[in-house]
């Protein structure tokens, strides 16, 4: 089987684990989770970093850090993970959802007006896949309704909206270095914000809210979201390689772009547009209407040839858990729906060979031509 996702860990990944284990500094004390929010935070040119346990904490310490909670709404795509409305949910907000762009698969810019209302506090921008979203018309709604952006730029590391980096938009952002990820700690996050208020709250929210002067009094609750040093030892390793992987993804995508642009049946990801070029955290695929059958049933056949695959999200809105919360009800937004009913993913991790690209193009071809 052909693996939708493998990292490379073929840097000084062992070394720095060497270090931790030979000084005994494994846990998150170490100086590695240092290294990582100050290396991290600068290539994305913010001021603070702080590193967490995955990019679905990051979410919950970024919505919690900027005072969101009961009744607040906060605007977000249908299309994203789950652990975005989670995160909104689990502070007490609504999470009020948009419809997607049918080319770039990010939110919808010019449905985002019509969703703000008193209450509501906050912009979650989510880049979705590997072209990032339409960030102007977004910092124009902000300032004028005075909302705050939380970016989540999990997908994009290494991306750029007009030559300035994905995670630097935010009033805070967030990152996932998930093993699929552009860089990976296996699993682990991180928080960036240029507000000195937000990193001490964030930082607060990761460790327990223990306060100075006395421990083990607690005048608020957090939460045990810390990173290892492990962990950041890995993830100093794969930043120093980061401009590597980003031409390598390129590289993966461009290939792909060329193998499959004669296939009429299927619509391949936007190679750039006017602020950015795919940077393909993952290859989607999305199957036009003639194609009798759905994302699932294609997986499926994929799967026999011995490809890896993976589903598109399932838009926020028809989630069950939020139905079942009452969130939703009678709402549909039919791009988000065709993407999650008619779009996957194939492998492109960093470790895929040449010759496997052109085997997953082989039977993607044969599926679809
Ligand atoms: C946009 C987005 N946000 C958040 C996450 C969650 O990150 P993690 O898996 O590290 O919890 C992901 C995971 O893929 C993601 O794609």
């Amino acid at each position: 089987m052909i693996p939708v996702n493998e990292p490379l860990l073929n840097g000084n990944e062992k070394k720095y684990l060497c270090e931790c284990i030979d000084s005994g500094w494994i846990s998150s004390e170490g100086s590695f989770v240092k290294k990582l929010e100050e290396d991290f935070s600068k290539r994305v040119g913010r001021k603070y970093g702080i590193a967490v346990a995955n990019g679905s904490v990051a979410l919950d310490v970024a919505i919690t850090a900027l005072g969101i909670g009961k009744g607040d709404e906060v605007i977000l795509p249908t299309f994203t993970i789950i652990s975005c409305a989670a995160a909104i949910v689990r502070a007490g907000a609504i999470p009020v959802v948009v419809d997607s762009d049918p080319i770039t698969w990010n939110m919808s810019v010019d449905k985002i007006e019509s969703k703000i209302t008193s209450r509501t506090k906050a912009i979650l921008v989510v880049h979705i896949y590997g072209i990032p979203t339409d960030m102007d018309p977004i910092l124009e709604l902000v300032k004028k309704y005075h909302l705050k952006i939380i970016e989540d730029a999990a997908e994009l590391i290494g991306q750029t909206y007009k030559g300035k980096p994905c995670g630097s938009f935010g009033d805070i952002s967030t990152f996932s270095f998930y093993t699929n990820k552009h860089i990976t700690t296996g699993e682990g996050g991180m928080v960036l914000t240029n507000d000195e208020a937000l990193a001490k709250k964030s930082r607060e929210l990761r460790n327990l809210c223990f306060i100075p002067p006395r421990r083990f009094i607690h005048k608020e609750l957090g939460w045990n979201f810390r990173m290892t040093n492990l962990q950041a030892a890995v993830g100093i390793a794969q930043l120093e390689k980061l401009d590597e992987f980003i031409i390598k993804k390129r590289k993966i995508g461009t290939v792909y772009n060329e193998l499959l642009s004669g296939i009429r049946s299927i619509q391949l990801p936007l190679k750039y547009n006017d602020y950015a070029s795919n940077i393909y955290w993952v290859y989607g695929i999305v199957m036009n209407d003639e194609i009798p059958y759905d994302a699932m049933e294609a997986m499926k056949k994929l799967a026999n040839l011995e490809i890896d695959t993976r589903p598109f999200f399932y838009p926020t809105h028809l989630q069950p858990v939020f139905r079942n919360m009452g969130l939703f009800h009678g709402e549909h937004y039919p791009v988000a729906e065709r993407l999650g009913e008619r779009g996957f993913y194939i492998p492109s991790g960093l470790a895929i060979t040449d010759e496997q690209i052109y085997r997953v193009a082989d039977a993607v071809t044969q599926l679809f031509k």
